[in-house]
């Protein structure tokens, strides 16, 4: 599945997630749609084997690969069959949607500064699981959500893309994680283009975005 017209090879894309899938159907709609002209997603990796995502990546002809991370003892066995079937796929870059598992050395080596993962906070604040709930109950006024380069440390590494979220006084974790769902399908998209784009520069500490350049 592609968005490329033909003229500029294709970033071809690996996506893990482990369950609902929202953020990866929103990309590989964009990229469908053409919006994002110069990607494709070659491989959807999914871990549990009842996730919906499943069903939308074969809704939209996007190939699957269920790894159950429970038939490996260790994470950097999982990570080692991740890799493998990204390389079969002839991946590029990575994308965590929504991925639940924590990644090693294993795959972050093999995809050195070439993996977003999608977080549902405004990073570093509420790093790890139940980040809603953490805004939530710190009392935060706005949160949001981040796109960023994957470092060993959960939720840690430079920042691509984010948007911030009001929180509303009435809010639940539902309502709340709704509209950050809403801005995540957004910022996901912006953040692949701008890796497709190739004016993404990914420092130790800081993402930089090359200006586009002039139309001639
Ligand atoms: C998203 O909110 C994403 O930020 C979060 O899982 C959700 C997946 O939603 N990821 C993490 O919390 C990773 N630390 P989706 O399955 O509907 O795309």
């Amino acid at each position: 599945m592609t968005g490329n017209s033909g003229a500029t090879p294709a970033l071809r894309l690996g996506v893990l997630a482990s369950g609902n899938g929202s953020n990866f159907q929103a990309l590989a709609e964009a990229i469908q749609a053409g919006e994002i002209p110069n990607a494709e997603i070659g491989i959807l990796i999914y871990n549990n084997p009842d996730a919906l995502v499943r069903q939308r990546a074969e809704r939209l002809g996007i190939s699957t690969q269920l790894l159950n991370h429970r038939a490996y003892p260790r994470r950097e066995d999982l990570d080692h069959d991740i890799v493998s079937c990204l390389k079969e796929a002839q991946v590029d870059w990575v994308v965590m949607a929504g991925w639940m598992r924590r990644v090693t050395e294993v795959l972050i080596n093999t995809f050195p500064n070439r993996i977003l993962n999608l977080h549902p906070s405004l990073l570093p604040s509420f790093p790890g699981i139940r980040a809603v709930e953490q805004a939530l109950d710190y009392g935060v006024k706005v949160t949001g959500c981040t796109v960023h380069i994957v470092r060993l440390a959960v939720d840690s590494g430079p920042i691509v893309c984010q948007a911030a979220v009001p929180v509303q006084a009435d809010d639940t974790a539902a309502t709340l994680a709704e509209r950050i769902h809403q801005q995540e399908h957004r910022i996901l998209v912006e953040a692949v283009a701008l890796v497709a784009s190739g004016r993404v520069q990914v420092g130790e500490h800081r993402v930089r975005v090359l200006p586009t350049l002039p139309e001639n």
